[in-house]
């Protein structure tokens, strides 16, 4: 079974419009016409139309970095997945640690906004990570459990194949702190093997499982050819079309 190695570049609070139009067409020329791997850009939502617009008709595909689980109506502030694919979004990341941090994001709330990215047509990258105190105190493995079992409640056999996950320490994000690709490749294993009790091991086999935490050009390749690695979500790196491109080319072709 191959899985196709999927680098997505998450912008976070980065660029104005006229950065996003030029950060994104610097890596549809980066890119070329086939590129060996997937490739997604994930800019502020203001921007999405904006980035849709140099990518549309390009291999580059278009991800968001958040979504709200429900119908049009009264939620002021939000944005739903209709109106994500309206602008021409593939993916979203869903539960990245800073909303976990920072607003309060639980496995419950990310469950919710994954039934609400597949109704919607989305694959959602769904992200867990371990924080260093958790890491040190040997939690590793019970925290991404806690974290994948939550997030992924409720999903069926059938759909699971389709989505994605994001493993982020927390410690190696945007710190210049990489797990090393032993580290990365444990906790990876162990994802695939936990999919595989929840849903069938063939199932598993098709999930792909991105690395994320201070990826950079020079440290891409050895993380990317790590047998249960597919991919990367990227964040600092992303923003450089060159080095995000570098990340691209690190990649084994799939
Ligand atoms: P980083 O961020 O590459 O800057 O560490 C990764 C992420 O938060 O997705």
């Amino acid at each position: 079974m191959t899985r196709r190695i999927l680098i997505a570049g998450n912008w976070k609070i980065n660029t104005r419009s006229a950065a996003a139009a030029s950060l994104a067409k610097g890596v549809v020329e980066a890119v070329g016409k086939s590129p060996a791997v997937e490739i997604a850009l994930c800019p502020p939502s203001v921007y999405l139309s904006t980035v849709s617009e140099v990518t549309a008709g390009t291999p580059v595909e278009l991800g968001a970095q958040n979504l709200y689980a429900a119908e049009d109506g009264a939620f002021t502030g939000e944005v739903n997945a209709a109106m994500l694919t309206d602008v021409g979004c593939q993916f979203v990341i869903l539960g990245h640690s800073e909303r976990r941090q920072l607003m309060g994001e639980t496995d419950a709330c990310v469950s919710k906004k994954l039934h609400a990215a597949l109704a919607g047509n989305l694959t959602p990258i769904v992200c867990v990570g371990e924080t260093l105190e958790q890491r040190e105190a040997d939690e590793t493995e019970s925290v991404i459990e806690t974290q994948i079992r939550g997030s992924l409640e409720g999903l069926d056999e059938a759909r699971a194949a389709g989505i994605v996950i994001a493993y982020e320490p927390v410690w190696a994000i945007g710190t210049g702190k990489v797990a090393s690709k032993e580290q990365a490749e444990a906790v990876h294993a162990f994802i695939r093997d936990l999919l595989g009790k929840m849903f069938t091991p063939g199932v598993a086999e098709q999930i792909r499982i991105q690395y994320g935490g201070s990826v950079k050009p020079g440290n891409a390749a050895e993380l990317l050819s790590q047998p249960n690695i597919d991919g990367a979500l990227v964040g600092g790196a992303s923003l450089k079309a060159e080095d995000f491109a570098g990340i691209i080319n690190a990649a084994p072709a799939s």
